[in-house]
Protein backbone atom coordinates (compact mmCIF):
# COMPACT_ATOMS: atom_id res chain seq x y z
CA UNK A 1 0.00 0.00 0.00
CA UNK A 2 1.23 3.52 -1.17
CA UNK A 3 0.45 6.35 1.07
CA UNK A 4 1.10 9.84 -0.13
CA UNK A 5 1.08 12.25 3.28
CA UNK A 6 2.69 14.99 1.46
CA UNK A 7 -0.56 17.51 -0.10
CA UNK A 8 1.37 20.52 1.02
CA UNK A 9 3.66 20.07 -1.29
CA UNK A 10 1.70 19.02 -4.12
CA UNK A 11 -1.52 17.43 -5.20
CA UNK A 12 -2.35 15.05 -8.37
CA UNK A 13 -4.74 16.48 -10.53
CA UNK A 14 -8.58 15.71 -10.46
CA UNK A 15 -9.53 13.53 -13.27
CA UNK A 16 -12.31 15.92 -14.42
CA UNK A 17 -10.12 18.58 -14.27
CA UNK A 18 -7.59 16.56 -16.24
CA UNK A 19 -9.90 15.49 -18.66
CA UNK A 20 -11.20 19.35 -19.05
CA UNK A 21 -7.59 20.45 -19.87
CA UNK A 22 -7.44 17.09 -22.35
CA UNK A 23 -9.96 19.03 -23.91
CA UNK A 24 -8.56 22.08 -24.01
CA UNK A 25 -5.08 21.16 -24.95
CA UNK A 26 -7.00 19.54 -28.26
CA UNK A 27 -9.66 21.82 -28.81
CA UNK A 28 -8.66 25.19 -27.42
CA UNK A 29 -5.92 25.64 -28.73
CA UNK A 30 -6.53 29.24 -30.79
CA UNK A 31 -4.22 32.25 -29.21
CA UNK A 32 -6.92 34.06 -26.69
CA UNK A 33 -5.74 37.74 -28.00
CA UNK A 34 -7.01 36.32 -31.61
CA UNK A 35 -10.14 37.80 -32.58
CA UNK A 36 -11.24 34.83 -34.55
CA UNK A 37 -13.51 31.74 -34.06
CA UNK A 38 -10.72 29.34 -32.49
CA UNK A 39 -9.05 32.78 -30.19
CA UNK A 40 -12.84 33.41 -28.57
CA UNK A 41 -12.93 29.75 -28.04
CA UNK A 42 -9.93 30.01 -25.63
CA UNK A 43 -10.67 33.24 -24.39
CA UNK A 44 -14.21 32.12 -23.36
CA UNK A 45 -12.55 29.26 -21.56
CA UNK A 46 -10.09 31.29 -19.60
CA UNK A 47 -13.00 33.71 -18.57
CA UNK A 48 -14.75 30.76 -17.10
CA UNK A 49 -11.75 29.59 -15.59
CA UNK A 50 -11.03 33.09 -14.19
CA UNK A 51 -14.97 33.30 -12.48
CA UNK A 52 -14.22 29.87 -11.06
CA UNK A 53 -11.18 31.17 -9.30
CA UNK A 54 -12.61 34.36 -8.68
CA UNK A 55 -15.64 32.79 -6.85
CA UNK A 56 -13.27 30.42 -4.61
CA UNK A 57 -11.97 33.59 -3.13
CA UNK A 58 -15.31 35.85 -3.32
CA UNK A 59 -13.51 38.53 -5.75
CA UNK A 60 -14.65 39.89 -8.66
CA UNK A 61 -13.22 38.27 -11.77
CA UNK A 62 -11.54 41.05 -13.55
CA UNK A 63 -9.37 41.62 -10.44
CA UNK A 64 -7.96 38.30 -11.01
CA UNK A 65 -4.68 38.02 -12.69
CA UNK A 66 -3.61 34.24 -13.87
CA UNK A 67 0.16 33.67 -13.30
CA UNK A 68 2.87 30.84 -13.93
CA UNK A 69 2.17 29.46 -10.42
CA UNK A 70 1.67 31.06 -6.38
CA UNK A 71 5.93 31.65 -7.08
CA UNK A 72 5.25 34.43 -9.85
CA UNK A 73 1.83 35.52 -7.60
CA UNK A 74 4.12 36.50 -4.63
CA UNK A 75 6.70 37.77 -6.44
CA UNK A 76 4.53 40.24 -8.94
CA UNK A 77 2.44 41.34 -5.67
CA UNK A 78 5.58 42.00 -3.64
CA UNK A 79 8.46 43.93 -6.47
CA UNK A 80 4.89 45.12 -8.96
CA UNK A 81 3.46 46.88 -5.57
CA UNK A 82 7.13 47.75 -4.31
CA UNK A 83 7.80 48.94 -7.37
CA UNK A 84 4.68 50.97 -7.89
CA UNK A 85 4.76 52.83 -4.45
CA UNK A 86 8.67 53.90 -4.93
CA UNK A 87 7.66 57.50 -6.15
CA UNK A 88 5.80 58.00 -2.77
CA UNK A 89 8.99 58.10 -0.65
CA UNK A 90 7.74 54.79 1.44
CA UNK A 91 10.87 52.53 1.22
CA UNK A 92 10.13 49.47 3.60
CA UNK A 93 8.47 46.37 4.06
CA UNK A 94 7.30 43.72 6.07
CA UNK A 95 7.04 40.11 6.46
CA UNK A 96 7.12 36.97 9.09
CA UNK A 97 10.05 34.45 9.19
CA UNK A 98 7.49 31.53 8.27
CA UNK A 99 6.85 32.66 4.83
CA UNK A 100 7.57 30.75 2.14
CA UNK A 101 10.86 31.17 0.18
CA UNK A 102 8.71 33.06 -2.52
CA UNK A 103 8.45 35.40 -0.51
CA UNK A 104 11.50 35.82 1.99
CA UNK A 105 13.81 35.45 -1.04
CA UNK A 106 11.89 38.40 -2.96
CA UNK A 107 12.23 40.49 -0.06
CA UNK A 108 16.34 39.76 0.10
CA UNK A 109 16.29 40.83 -3.39
CA UNK A 110 14.62 43.77 -2.48
CA UNK A 111 16.65 44.37 0.84
CA UNK A 112 19.94 44.33 -1.68
CA UNK A 113 17.93 47.10 -3.96
CA UNK A 114 17.77 49.59 -1.14
CA UNK A 115 14.66 48.58 0.30
CA UNK A 116 14.52 48.63 4.13
CA UNK A 117 13.18 45.23 5.36
CA UNK A 118 11.84 43.95 8.55
CA UNK A 119 10.94 40.57 8.70
CA UNK A 120 8.92 38.88 11.99
CA UNK A 121 9.80 36.96 14.43
CA UNK A 122 7.16 34.13 15.61
CA UNK A 123 6.59 32.52 18.96
CA UNK A 124 6.35 28.72 19.39
CA UNK A 125 2.67 29.13 18.18
CA UNK A 126 3.70 30.29 14.88
CA UNK A 127 1.10 32.95 14.62
CA UNK A 128 2.00 36.57 13.94
CA UNK A 129 0.93 38.70 17.49
CA UNK A 130 -0.90 41.70 15.96
CA UNK A 131 1.28 43.92 18.47
CA UNK A 132 4.77 42.99 17.17
CA UNK A 133 3.49 44.14 13.54
CA UNK A 134 1.90 47.23 15.12
CA UNK A 135 5.42 47.70 16.66
CA UNK A 136 7.29 47.64 13.45
CA UNK A 137 5.13 50.02 11.36
CA UNK A 138 5.80 53.36 10.11
CA UNK A 139 5.12 55.74 8.05
CA UNK A 140 7.28 55.07 5.43
CA UNK A 141 6.01 51.12 5.63
CA UNK A 142 4.74 50.21 1.62
CA UNK A 143 3.66 47.04 2.24
CA UNK A 144 3.18 44.15 4.69
CA UNK A 145 3.05 40.43 3.31
CA UNK A 146 1.84 37.87 5.81
CA UNK A 147 0.71 34.32 4.38
CA UNK A 148 -2.62 32.96 5.32
CA UNK A 149 -1.85 29.75 6.16
CA UNK A 150 1.78 27.88 6.94
CA UNK A 151 2.74 25.08 4.36
CA UNK A 152 5.17 23.70 6.96
CA UNK A 153 3.06 23.64 10.07
CA UNK A 154 -0.53 24.67 8.65
CA UNK A 155 -1.60 27.78 11.12
CA UNK A 156 -3.53 30.60 9.80
CA UNK A 157 -2.83 34.21 10.73
CA UNK A 158 -4.97 36.54 12.02
CA UNK A 159 -4.91 38.09 8.82
CA UNK A 160 -7.87 40.19 9.31
CA UNK A 161 -6.58 42.17 12.21
CA UNK A 162 -2.72 42.43 10.59
CA UNK A 163 -4.74 44.03 7.74
CA UNK A 164 -5.81 46.61 9.51
CA UNK A 165 -3.03 47.36 11.57
CA UNK A 166 -0.88 47.54 7.76
CA UNK A 167 -3.81 50.09 6.59
CA UNK A 168 -4.18 52.32 9.72
CA UNK A 169 -0.52 53.13 8.61
CA UNK A 170 -1.44 53.87 4.28
CA UNK A 171 0.45 50.52 4.01
CA UNK A 172 -0.93 47.89 1.49
CA UNK A 173 -1.10 44.21 2.61
CA UNK A 174 -0.17 40.67 0.56
CA UNK A 175 -1.34 37.59 1.63
CA UNK A 176 0.23 34.09 0.04
CA UNK A 177 -2.87 32.16 0.25
CA UNK A 178 -1.62 29.20 -1.77
CA UNK A 179 -1.81 26.97 1.55
CA UNK A 180 -5.75 27.98 2.64
CA UNK A 181 -7.47 28.09 -1.01
CA UNK A 182 -9.18 25.01 -1.82
CA UNK A 183 -8.33 23.85 2.09
CA UNK A 184 -10.73 26.45 3.91
CA UNK A 185 -13.05 29.27 2.84
CA UNK A 186 -10.87 32.38 2.12
CA UNK A 187 -12.72 35.55 1.22
CA UNK A 188 -10.91 38.55 -0.21
CA UNK A 189 -13.56 41.25 1.39
CA UNK A 190 -13.50 39.29 4.60
CA UNK A 191 -9.87 38.91 4.98
CA UNK A 192 -9.61 42.61 3.88
CA UNK A 193 -6.36 42.51 2.01
CA UNK A 194 -5.03 44.17 -1.25
CA UNK A 195 -3.33 41.56 -3.07
CA UNK A 196 -3.75 37.54 -2.80
CA UNK A 197 -1.65 34.55 -4.29
CA UNK A 198 -3.09 31.29 -5.30
CA UNK A 199 -1.47 28.10 -6.99
CA UNK A 200 -3.51 25.50 -8.86
CA UNK A 201 -1.25 22.52 -7.93
CA UNK A 202 -2.47 23.18 -4.12
CA UNK A 203 -6.08 22.09 -4.47
CA UNK A 204 -6.14 19.23 -7.68
CA UNK A 205 -5.36 21.74 -10.40
CA UNK A 206 -1.81 21.51 -12.53
CA UNK A 207 1.38 22.99 -11.87
CA UNK A 208 2.39 26.05 -13.70
CA UNK A 209 -0.51 28.07 -13.22
CA UNK A 210 -1.69 30.38 -10.27
CA UNK A 211 -3.22 33.38 -9.61
CA UNK A 212 -2.79 37.04 -8.35
CA UNK A 213 -6.05 38.66 -7.05
CA UNK A 214 -5.63 42.70 -7.01
CA UNK A 215 -7.99 44.86 -5.18
CA UNK A 216 -9.97 47.20 -7.72
CA UNK A 217 -7.63 49.98 -7.48
CA UNK A 218 -4.22 48.80 -6.22
CA UNK A 219 -1.69 49.68 -8.84
CA UNK A 220 1.26 46.86 -9.78
CA UNK A 221 4.12 47.62 -12.11
CA UNK A 222 4.31 44.21 -14.38
CA UNK A 223 7.30 42.90 -14.17
CA UNK A 224 6.91 41.03 -17.64
CA UNK A 225 7.17 43.22 -20.57
CA UNK A 226 5.45 42.51 -24.17
CA UNK A 227 1.72 42.05 -24.89
CA UNK A 228 -1.38 43.52 -23.52
CA UNK A 229 -2.47 40.18 -22.00
CA UNK A 230 -4.12 39.93 -18.89
CA UNK A 231 -5.29 43.65 -18.65
CA UNK A 232 -1.70 44.42 -19.55
CA UNK A 233 -0.61 43.52 -16.43
CA UNK A 234 0.77 40.21 -17.27
CA UNK A 235 2.13 40.10 -20.67
CA UNK A 236 2.68 36.87 -22.79
CA UNK A 237 0.55 34.08 -24.66
CA UNK A 238 -2.11 32.68 -22.13
CA UNK A 239 -1.40 29.25 -20.41
CA UNK A 240 -5.56 28.04 -21.48
CA UNK A 241 -5.22 24.47 -20.58
CA UNK A 242 -3.64 25.95 -17.04
CA UNK A 243 -6.13 28.19 -16.28
CA UNK A 244 -8.93 25.56 -17.16
CA UNK A 245 -7.32 22.84 -15.30
CA UNK A 246 -7.01 25.32 -12.43
CA UNK A 247 -10.64 26.77 -12.72
CA UNK A 248 -12.37 23.04 -12.70
CA UNK A 249 -9.80 22.20 -9.73
CA UNK A 250 -11.39 25.38 -7.82
CA UNK A 251 -15.04 25.04 -8.41
CA UNK A 252 -14.55 21.58 -6.98
CA UNK A 253 -12.64 22.28 -4.11
CA UNK A 254 -15.52 24.87 -3.49
CA UNK A 255 -18.12 21.75 -3.58
CA UNK A 256 -16.18 19.56 -1.62
CA UNK A 257 -14.62 21.81 1.29
CA UNK A 258 -17.14 21.48 3.62
CA UNK A 259 -17.46 17.78 3.76
CA UNK A 260 -13.81 17.12 2.90
CA UNK A 261 -12.79 19.82 5.62
CA UNK A 262 -14.31 17.38 8.27
CA UNK A 263 -13.44 14.02 6.71
CA UNK A 264 -9.28 15.68 6.49
CA UNK A 265 -9.49 17.14 10.18
CA UNK A 266 -10.68 13.92 11.46
CA UNK A 267 -7.88 11.49 10.01
CA UNK A 268 -5.36 14.50 11.37
CA UNK A 269 -6.22 14.24 14.57
CA UNK A 270 -6.44 10.21 14.36
CA UNK A 271 -2.97 10.35 12.96
CA UNK A 272 -1.67 13.26 15.27
CA UNK A 273 -2.89 11.34 18.68
CA UNK A 274 -2.27 7.88 17.15
CA UNK A 275 1.87 9.20 16.91
CA UNK A 276 1.65 11.20 20.06
CA UNK A 277 0.02 8.23 22.17
CA UNK A 278 1.93 5.26 20.77
CA UNK A 279 5.71 6.78 20.20
CA UNK A 280 7.31 8.24 23.22
CA UNK A 281 9.24 11.87 23.12
CA UNK A 282 6.70 13.48 20.47
CA UNK A 283 5.48 16.66 20.20
CA UNK A 284 3.23 18.71 18.01
CA UNK A 285 4.92 22.18 16.04
CA UNK A 286 2.58 24.81 16.48
CA UNK A 287 -1.02 25.99 17.24
CA UNK A 288 -3.13 23.18 17.41
CA UNK A 289 -6.47 24.86 17.27
CA UNK A 290 -5.68 27.79 14.07
CA UNK A 291 -4.86 25.07 11.38
CA UNK A 292 -5.78 24.47 8.07
CA UNK A 293 -7.88 20.69 8.51
CA UNK A 294 -5.04 18.54 6.49
CA UNK A 295 -1.88 19.42 8.10
CA UNK A 296 0.42 18.76 11.38
CA UNK A 297 3.72 18.76 11.95
CA UNK A 298 5.91 16.10 14.47
CA UNK A 299 8.82 16.72 16.50
CA UNK A 300 10.67 13.32 16.71
CA UNK A 301 12.96 13.80 19.39
CA UNK A 302 16.14 12.01 18.97
CA UNK A 303 15.40 11.65 15.22
CA UNK A 304 17.05 13.24 11.87
CA UNK A 305 14.17 14.17 10.35
CA UNK A 306 15.81 13.01 7.32
CA UNK A 307 16.60 9.58 8.22
CA UNK A 308 12.70 8.77 9.56
CA UNK A 309 11.50 10.44 5.86
CA UNK A 310 13.90 7.82 3.85
CA UNK A 311 12.50 5.10 6.46
CA UNK A 312 8.98 5.75 5.87
CA UNK A 313 9.60 6.38 2.08
CA UNK A 314 10.75 2.46 2.07
CA UNK A 315 7.71 1.49 3.37
CA UNK A 316 5.70 2.85 1.05
CA UNK A 317 4.72 6.42 2.79
CA UNK A 318 5.38 9.66 1.61
CA UNK A 319 6.33 12.56 3.95
CA UNK A 320 7.96 15.64 4.08
CA UNK A 321 10.47 18.13 6.16
CA UNK A 322 11.30 21.41 5.90
CA UNK A 323 15.08 21.10 6.34
CA UNK A 324 16.59 21.97 2.92
CA UNK A 325 19.80 19.95 2.53
CA UNK A 326 22.10 22.90 0.96
CA UNK A 327 25.90 21.81 0.23
CA UNK A 328 25.71 18.17 2.30
CA UNK A 329 24.68 19.48 5.29
CA UNK A 330 21.44 19.90 6.75
CA UNK A 331 19.57 23.45 7.15
CA UNK A 332 16.97 23.31 9.60
CA UNK A 333 13.30 24.11 9.01
CA UNK A 334 13.64 27.88 8.30
CA UNK A 335 9.93 28.01 9.42
CA UNK A 336 10.80 26.25 12.81
CA UNK A 337 13.15 28.51 13.58
CA UNK A 338 11.77 31.54 13.06
CA UNK A 339 9.13 29.88 15.95
CA UNK A 340 12.58 29.47 18.30
CA UNK A 341 12.47 26.42 17.98
CA UNK A 342 15.89 24.59 18.98
CA UNK A 343 17.68 24.00 16.13
CA UNK A 344 17.53 19.88 17.35
CA UNK A 345 14.04 20.39 17.30
CA UNK A 346 13.82 22.34 13.60
CA UNK A 347 15.78 19.12 12.79
CA UNK A 348 13.80 16.35 13.96
CA UNK A 349 10.35 17.39 12.46
CA UNK A 350 8.09 15.80 9.97
CA UNK A 351 5.36 17.21 7.75
CA UNK A 352 2.26 14.80 7.83
CA UNK A 353 0.06 16.56 4.83
CA UNK A 354 -3.50 14.93 4.15
CA UNK A 355 -5.55 14.92 1.28
CA UNK A 356 -8.48 13.55 -0.85
CA UNK A 357 -6.62 9.90 -1.40
CA UNK A 358 -6.15 9.19 2.37
CA UNK A 359 -8.18 6.73 4.20
CA UNK A 360 -8.89 5.52 7.82
CA UNK A 361 -7.39 2.24 6.82
CA UNK A 362 -3.85 4.38 5.33
CA UNK A 363 -4.08 6.71 8.36
CA UNK A 364 -4.21 3.45 11.35
CA UNK A 365 -1.25 1.77 8.75
CA UNK A 366 0.98 4.68 8.80
CA UNK A 367 0.40 4.61 13.40
CA UNK A 368 1.21 0.88 13.36
CA UNK A 369 4.43 0.74 11.69
CA UNK A 370 6.02 4.34 13.47
CA UNK A 371 6.81 2.89 16.55
CA UNK A 372 8.73 0.05 15.42
CA UNK A 373 10.92 2.40 12.95
CA UNK A 374 11.33 5.05 15.38
CA UNK A 375 12.26 2.84 18.16
CA UNK A 376 14.86 1.27 15.36
CA UNK A 377 16.55 4.86 14.69
CA UNK A 378 16.40 5.89 18.17
CA UNK A 379 18.81 2.79 19.07
CA UNK A 380 20.75 3.12 15.90
CA UNK A 381 21.54 6.94 16.79
CA UNK A 382 22.12 5.79 20.56
CA UNK A 383 24.86 3.00 19.56
CA UNK A 384 26.32 5.74 17.07
CA UNK A 385 26.44 8.32 19.88
CA UNK A 386 28.37 5.70 22.45
C1 LIG B 1 2.95 28.93 0.96
C2 LIG B 1 3.44 28.75 -0.44
N1 LIG B 1 3.65 29.83 -1.22
C3 LIG B 1 4.08 29.73 -2.47
C4 LIG B 1 4.35 28.50 -3.03
C5 LIG B 1 4.85 28.44 -4.44
O1 LIG B 1 3.84 28.05 -5.33
P1 LIG B 1 4.22 27.43 -6.77
O2 LIG B 1 4.75 26.05 -6.49
O3 LIG B 1 2.92 27.40 -7.52
O4 LIG B 1 5.21 28.33 -7.38
C6 LIG B 1 4.16 27.34 -2.26
C7 LIG B 1 4.49 26.02 -2.83
O5 LIG B 1 5.15 25.21 -2.22
C8 LIG B 1 3.70 27.47 -0.93
O6 LIG B 1 3.51 26.41 -0.16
Amino acid sequence: MRIYLDHNATTPVDRVAADAMMRALEHLFGNASSVHYYGQQAKAAIDDARSAVAALIGAEPAEVIFTSGGTEADNFAIRGAAEALEVTGRRHLITSGIEHEAVLNTFKALAKRGWRTTVLPLDATGLVAPDRLRGVMTDDTALVSIMHANNEIGTIQPIGELAAIAHAHGALFHTDAVQSAGKIPVNVRTLGVDLLALSGHKFYGPKGIGALWVKRGVRLSPFLSGGKQERNRRAGTENVPGAVGMGVAAGLAMQKMPGEAARLSALRDRLENGILSSVPNTEVNGARDARVPNTTNISFDRIEAESLLIALDLEGVAVSTGSACSSGTLEPSHVLKAMSLSSHRAQNSIRFSLGASNTEEQIDRVIEILPRIVAKLRSLSAVGSR
